[in-house]
């Protein structure tokens, strides 16, 4: 059975979501799953906009015969390579034999690397080449490292629809609604959206501002993403968010605190404080274990907030091997413009703060405070006043 959605009168959603993905890129849990979005134009000429994920072909391959409704596909716009987009545009050439593939130099050197053997027409576009359909008129606009390097969107000028490959994408199935103005987005899809840009896109935020700021003279009046909800109303609201991320400024004032702890010594020392930053009226706290988190919730946290405290045990001469996987993420994905403060324990030499200061060495615009809280084992009563002292160096910090 087929099952689309209807975006305009003559362009469709046919794409399919994947609840069974235990995590995307066999890397990021996915609780909640994911869509993988095509569109069809249905104008003189019929269009397809990517394809999907291969474990959801076959209803993607149903919707677009439905679709279609025994009419021919005269070309598929090939905006992104990654797997997760491309990976039945050879199955779809085989129905579709006459199709033809549009993308850019770099897109048809990926295909040459995914499809060895697959023969078809191309229609080779560079920036801001256009393509009339009919009725629509396509343009088509760069966006290089908004994933990969091919990487393009495509604007319907006709319609004001941006097709905007990964981005404005995110985690979650589609619950039979395609608008995102359908759910709560704020309070049900935010954190995943978050969580899917830090972590895929959220190393190239030079390059999310430039695709931004090549397409903020457009009359976008629809964002439509390959994951995810399409935008048709408040759409300066996932700008907004989008920019914030990509200039790596905090959507938020607030601290978490990530900790690790192996046998709830550390863990305690993190409580306390955030029950001193609580009883002096900071809001917005967090607590995180860093062994029981995942690292792509903990890049998201980091992406969201001003204030970052991590506290970890000594171990092996070092920082917690957990710990030092979450700040070789955070220096993967480039967080920047960020206080943050450290604490560690050691029963008998506690390096992990200056350990965890070498790492954060390489970050850009870091604030690391001066003052570090130190413990052998476990907070002492004679130890009160200076972890209070530490809490006030981050209330001061976060004026
Ligand atoms: Fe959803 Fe970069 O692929």
């Amino acid at each position: 059975m087929y099952c689309t959605r209807k975006i305009t009168d003559d362009i469709y959603w046919i794409g399919g979501n994947d609840r069974r993905l235990a995590r995307f890129e066999n890397i990021f849990p996915i609780p909640r799953g994911v869509s993988y979005n095509s569109y069809v134009i249905l104008d003189e000429k019929t269009v397809l906009l990517d394809t999907v994920d291969y474990s959801v072909s076959r209803q993607f391959i149903e919707n677009l015969e439905h679709t279609l409704g025994g009419r021919g596909l005269d070309y598929i716009v090939v905006n992104h390579m990654e797997p997760d987009h491309c990976a039945v545009i050879g199955d779809i050439l085989l129905r579709y034999p006459g199709a033809k593939l549009i993308g850019n130099a770099k897109t048809f050197n990926m295909i040459g690397q995914f499809y060895e053997d697959m023969s078809y027409e191309k229609v080779l576009v560079a920036e801001g080449d256009t393509l009339s359909t009919g009725k629509h008129t396509l343009r088509f606009v760069m966006a290089p490292m908004v994933h990969w390097p091919e990487t393009m969107v495509t604007f319907d000028e006709t319609e004001g629809i941006l097709f905007s490959a990964d981005a404005f994408g995110t985690f979650g199935a589609l619950d039979g609604v395609i608008f995102a103005d359908e759910v709560d987005f704020d309070r049900d899809w935010l954190d995943d959206a978050r969580r899917y840009y830090t972590n895929i896109v959220g190393k190239y935020g030079v390059q999310v501002q430039a695709l931004l700021k090549k397409v903020a003279p457009l009359d976008i009046k629809m964002l439509a993403p390959l994951h995810g909800p399409v935008w048709r109303k408040d759409l300066d609201y996932i700008l907004d968010k989008y920019n914030k991320w990509s200039t790596y400024e905090p959507e938020d004032k607030g601290v978490m605190i990530a900790y690790a702890s192996m046998y709830g010594n550390t863990e305690n020392m993190a409580n306390a404080l955030a029950c001193m930053l609580a009883e002096d009226g900071i809001k917005n706290i967090r607590v995180y274990d860093v062994s029981g988190t995942d690292v792509s919730t903990l890049i998201a946290e980091a992406f969201r907030v001003s204030h970052i405290v991590l506290a970890s045990p000594t171990y092996n001469g070092g920082m917690y091997p957990i710990m030092e996987s979450f700040i070789n993420d955070m220096k993967a994905l480039n967080i920047q413009n960020r206080t943050i403060a450290l604490m560690d324990n050691g029963t008998w030499a506690a390096t992990a703060s200056r350990k965890m200061a070498e790492g954060l060495a390489a970050l850009k615009n870091i604030t690391i405070l001066d003052k570090t809280f130190s413990v052998k084992s476990t907070v002492l009563k004679t130890q009160i006043e200076e972890l209070k002292t530490f809490k006030d160096g981050i209330i001061a910090s976060m004026k």
